[in-house]
């Protein structure tokens, strides 16, 4: 399967579907809750929905708002060390059994935000603090 086939397979309510189960866990965690201000976690679940419905082959709404993604760029104000990408990971792979897409949908989904949330590192951990980061 192609990634532009991934948007015919599971639709929008696929992707609403596996976004909203990641958001509804970010307020409690100790690691994400903070990175995200309250006011702003319906307008992020938004961001990160439409920008998947974007890459995945369905409406172009993501880009038309937000213009190029920039992700890597965009998360540089966020410290993001191993221990973030993985506790992101966790909560995508909460939000994978909760959804329960298709299979072939879920290992491309699962991929490529695997490779990705690679890519976001920006901060290396234990850095101590007397080095003023
Ligand atoms: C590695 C751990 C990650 C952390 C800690 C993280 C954290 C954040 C935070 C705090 C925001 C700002 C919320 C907002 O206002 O939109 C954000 C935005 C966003 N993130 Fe992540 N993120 C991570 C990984 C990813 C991955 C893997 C993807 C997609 C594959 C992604 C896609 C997005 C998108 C599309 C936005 C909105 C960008 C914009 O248009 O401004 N993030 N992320």
């Amino acid at each position: 399967m192609d990634d532009e086939n991934l948007y015919a397979l599971i639709g929008e309510d696929g992707f609403v579907r596996l976004v909203r189960a990641f958001y509804r866990q970010v307020p409690q965690d100790d690691i994400l809750g903070p990175m995200y201000p309250e006011h702003e976690r319906q307008a992020a679940e938004v961001r990160l929905r439409d920008f998947l419905i974007y890459r995945f082959g369905g409406p172009q709404r993501y880009i038309e708002q937000r213009g190029h993604p920039r992700l890597r760029a965009r998360h540089l104000p966020f410290r993001i060390d191993q221990a973030a990408r993985d506790r992101w990971m966790q909560l995508m792979n909460s939000a994978f059994a909760e959804a329960a897409l298709p299979s072939a949908a879920e290992q491309m989904l699962r991929s490529f935000f695997e490779q990705m949330s690679t890519f976001m590192i920006n901060s290396a951990e234990s850095v101590p603090s007397q080095f003023g980061t």
